[in-house]
């Protein structure tokens, strides 16, 4: 495990902004602040090398995205519904926790969402860690004093990414998506096609235009364009349609099976 720093202060520093790619340890670090908090407040030792912390008034969290099937309530209303509350009652002396708040919804819903709870918080003041995959909030600690930018240290190997579950100061704009989708296992073409498009898109943004989804090059498919090249076939394969079964007596077939078996291995 990594361990970070947090210094969270009601002068300069009440609002961080925490960004980074998915699965870097946004969330983990999150609950790492919460949990500490909650341990002190009980009069617990806590798990770090040293703490001061202040007495909350209440610890507030919305974190995780899941439907709640039970009452029918989508993600978003349940989202929705827990920020209205933390929104309704944290107070200057109250530590709120945010993981992706706006996700539930579309881009710039979600975005708009997110941007104005989080101008809220810092005019409401409570200690708060909000973190988000929407790099545009980074731009709120230009504007709002107490608001500072933090981000996942994520270390670039040619095309692979590595995460260094380090929290270090300033924000990011990238959000390294195909690079985590394809360290998740999604197969090559998917990769592939993905970034063709994720090409598109981000050109269509630069020229100020909104993307024409009928422009969207269709994938060429059959013109070895979204699989590379041709996987050759394994030379066990063409000796076994050539074989003659029925002249073959039993003990012929087991050689010739022990054969077709080196082959299909490469040996
Ligand atoms: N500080 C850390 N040290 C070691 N591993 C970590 C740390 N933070 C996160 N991880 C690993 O990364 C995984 C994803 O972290 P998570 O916090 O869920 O990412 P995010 O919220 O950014 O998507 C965790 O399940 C854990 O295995
Ligand atoms: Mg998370």
């Amino acid at each position: 495990f990594v361990p970070n720093d947090c210094v969270l202060n009601t002068d300069s520093q009440q609002e961080i902004i925490i960004t980074g790619p998915n699965a870097s340890g946004k969330s983990t670090f999150l609950r790492q602040v919460a949990l500490i908090t909650l341990m002190a407040q009980i009069g617990s030792f806590v798990p770090a090398r040293a703490a001061k912390i202040g007495l909350v008034d209440r610890i507030f969290t919305r974190v995780g995205a899941q439907d709640d099937l039970a009452t029918g309530q989508s993600t978003f209303t349940v989202e929705m519904n827990e920020t209205a509350n933390i929104l309704n009652n944290a107070t200057p002396r109250s530590l709120v926790i945010l993981d992706e708040v706006g996700r539930g919804t579309s881009t710039y819903d979600g975005l708009s969402i997110a941007w104005a709870v989080a101008e809220y918080l810092h005019e409401l003041g409570p200690k708060t860690l909000f973190a988000t995959h929407y790099h545009h909030l980074n731009e709120l600690e230009e504007r709002l004093p107490r608001v500072k930018n933090y981000r996942i240290a994520v270390k670039e190997d040619g095309d692979h990414i590595i995460f260094l579950r380090r929290i270090i100061r300033g924000g990011t704009d990238r959000s390294f998506g195909i690079q985590v989708a394809r360290l998740a296992g999604l197969p090559n073409p998917v990769i592939k096609r993905a970034r063709e498009l994720l090409e598109t898109f981000s050109q269509e943004k630069l020229r100020g235009q909104s993307v024409d989804v009928a422009q969207i090059p269709a994938a060429r498919v059959n013109q070895g364009g979204l699989f590379d090249e041709p996987v050759p076939e394994n030379p066990a394969l063409e000796e076994l349609r050539a074989l003659e079964i029925h002249e073959m007596t039993p003990v012929q077939a087991m050689i010739k099976l022990e054969q077709l078996q080196k082959l299909a291995l490469g040996a």
